[in-house]
């Protein structure tokens, strides 16, 4: 797929075939978060795959959107390491949380690429999933991603627009500061 298609045609997958991911598409996937840049290119990412059932359940009871987490077949858990990348960007972002954003939307774009699924989990409590994957302290859990075979989905009921991003003019301005 076109990567321009893929940016438009990803969206959050919120039903899941039970069907199991390839391994190589799931190779490839996580492929596509090493490869990402990153300021210095310090690569502070992780990926934590997480696949066996007991493990998802409990995974699952952590987190708001538990029912994406037990029905995918693999939830991707990406880290952060704060030691590897300490620098702030513009004296306020902290790089290593940037590096791995840009990480993860390569592993979403990718799995739109690869015919799958998935949706970038935000709502958790870090805390109790550093202690159940016993992640250690200098860690930080970044992103849950749900991954799978997507169901058909029917269209939206909530009103919105299947994809109702602000416009470009919106969003755009050239040479000043315009908003
Ligand atoms: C960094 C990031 C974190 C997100 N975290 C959550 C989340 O925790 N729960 C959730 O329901 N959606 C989450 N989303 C999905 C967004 O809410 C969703 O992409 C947005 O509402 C636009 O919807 P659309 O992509 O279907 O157009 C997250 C998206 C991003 C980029």
């Amino acid at each position: 797929m076109d990567l321009l298609d893929a940016i438009q045609q990803s969206k959050p997958c919120r039903l899941f075939k039970a069907a199991q991911i390839p391994d190589a598409k799931l190779t490839s996937v996580l492929n596509a978060g090493r490869l990402a840049p990153s300021i210095d290119d310090k690569q502070p990412w992780r990926f934590l795959v997480v696949r066996e059932e007991g493990n998802k359940l409990k995974l699952s009871q952590l987190v708001s959107k538990g029912t994406l987490i037990r029905s995918a077949p693999v939830v991707i858990v990406v880290l952060a390491s704060e030691g590897e990348s300490p620098s702030l960007v513009g004296g306020v972002v902290m790089s290593h949380l940037l590096d791995v954003a840009v990480a993860i939307e390569n592993i979403v774009l990718a799995a739109t690429a690869e015919g799958l699924g998935t949706f970038w989990i935000s709502d958790f409590n870090t805390d109790k999933i550093s202690r159940f994957f016993g992640i250690p302290d200098g860690f930080q859990v970044v992103g849950l991603l749900p991954i799978g075979f997507p169901m058909p989905e029917a269209p939206s009921t909530n009103g919105k627009a299947p994809n109702g991003r602000k416009s470009l003019a919106e969003v755009t301005a050239y040479e000043r500061f315009n908003w």
